[in-house]
């Protein structure tokens, strides 16, 4: 079978590999499309600080079961199914309340083990979501993007009365604004950005206001606005912005914030406790693709508007580059195995 291995920092080569044997427990999937993340690029350029290399990357794929390990339902060959990346131990303290994307020996596919840029790849059974008919291939790969918006959503638990706030309007950004609007139907959805392009897509997928903070104070724009957030999602993730989003938020509001960055920011006890704000934290998911394909099936989240590129993946590096170089116009790139 062929593979998008990440050999090295910089080094991607298409492999010839033996096709893998499905484990007690395991499926295996014959892969037929994946989607390119930020992530993926990052265990490229060698910027993935939990990434072991030589790595088959991509944790977004959807494919259908081909064969099955021991223990597994025969069944289940021939199922249409999205993989799961967590892959967690189930009897650790995070399992054990419900919450393996933290597992402590946590694996995710495509950084801690072989992922879904492969013409076959093998998984957890239990990580293997069978897509209904209704949900076509391209949407049903992006289920795992919109997982990340169900699990920080799931934390922050939006509703009616909220005036929300999304830093950023990449992927990440626009998935949580679908979910927020077509999910959640808060009252009000502003989205700042540095990007007039990523703001445009931001109203098309659901944004009632934008704003390009790129020269502006916001706390002062939205001061002069009467704007009071009272749910703020960080999808930007740069250091400055959970200390703006205390200072901007409304008493009782609540922050999410995704970042993995190891620079420090500055925040004080008084702009969090004057207020009573709470800071939830979010990574990956926790059991939220059987949520995400529900939202896809009733049509409350639109995953189609996001794809703007598709390419087979023969033309990897072109398609990676693509999604590095140009975030005007690049949302979503899929590829095609
Ligand atoms: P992206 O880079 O495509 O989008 C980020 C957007 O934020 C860009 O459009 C950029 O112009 C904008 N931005 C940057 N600084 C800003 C600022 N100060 N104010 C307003 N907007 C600003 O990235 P993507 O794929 O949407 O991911 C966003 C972040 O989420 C990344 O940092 C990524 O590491 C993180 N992430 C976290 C996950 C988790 O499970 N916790 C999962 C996936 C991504
Ligand atoms: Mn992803
Ligand atoms: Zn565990």
């Amino acid at each position: 079978m062929k593979s998008v291995v990440i050999q090295q920092p910089e080094v991607l080569v298409i492999e010839d590999r033996p096709v893998p044997q499905p484990q007690v427990g395991e499926v295996r999937l014959r892969v037929e499309s994946a989607g390119i993340c930020g992530s993926d690029v990052h265990i490229y350029r060698g910027h993935n600080p939990f990434a072991k290399y030589p790595r088959v990357i991509g944790h977004e794929f959807f494919g259908r079961i081909d064969a099955v390990g021991e223990g597994v339902d025969k069944s289940r060959v021939g199922q249409r199914v999205v993989g799961d990346p967590v892959v967690s131990c189930g009897h650790c303290y995070p399992c054990s309340v419900g919450r393996p994307n933290v597992c402590t020996s946590l694996q995710v596919i495509g950084v801690h083990r072989d992922g879904g840029f492969s013409e076959y790849i093998t998984l957890p059974a239990r990580n293997a979501h069978i897509v209904p008919d209704s949900i076509p291939d391209r949407e049903a790969t992006m289920i795992e993007p919109f997982t990340i918006a169900a699990n920080i959503c799931s934390q922050m638990n939006p509703g009616p009365l909220d005036v929300a706030l999304v830093y950023g309007a990449g992927p990440m950004g626009l998935t949580s604004i679908q979910a927020l609007r077509g999910v959640y139907g808060v009252k009000e959805i502003i989205v700042a950005d540095r990007i007039d392009e990523r703001l445009a897509m931001a109203k098309e997928n659901g944004a009632d206001r934008v704003i390009n903070n790129t020269d502006i104070d916001l706390s002062a724009e939205l001061a002069k606005l009467g704007i009071r957030p009272t749910l703020i999602i960080d999808a930007a993730c740069h250091p400055s912005i959970l200390p703006e989003a205390i200072g901007l938020a409304s008493p009782a509001a609540r922050i999410g914030i995704m970042g993995f960055s190891s620079d420090p920011c500055v925040i004080n006890q008084q702009g969090i406790t004057s207020k009573e704000l709470t800071i939830h934290s979010s990574r990956l998911n926790s059991n939220r693709f059987p949520m995400v394909i529900d939202w896809m099936n009733s049509k409350k989240i639109h995953p189609e508007k996001l794809i703007t590129h598709q390419f087979d993946y023969t033309q990897v590096v072109e398609a990676m580059e693509i999604f590095e170089k140009d975030p005007k116009f690049c949302c979503k790139v899929l590829l095609k195995f």
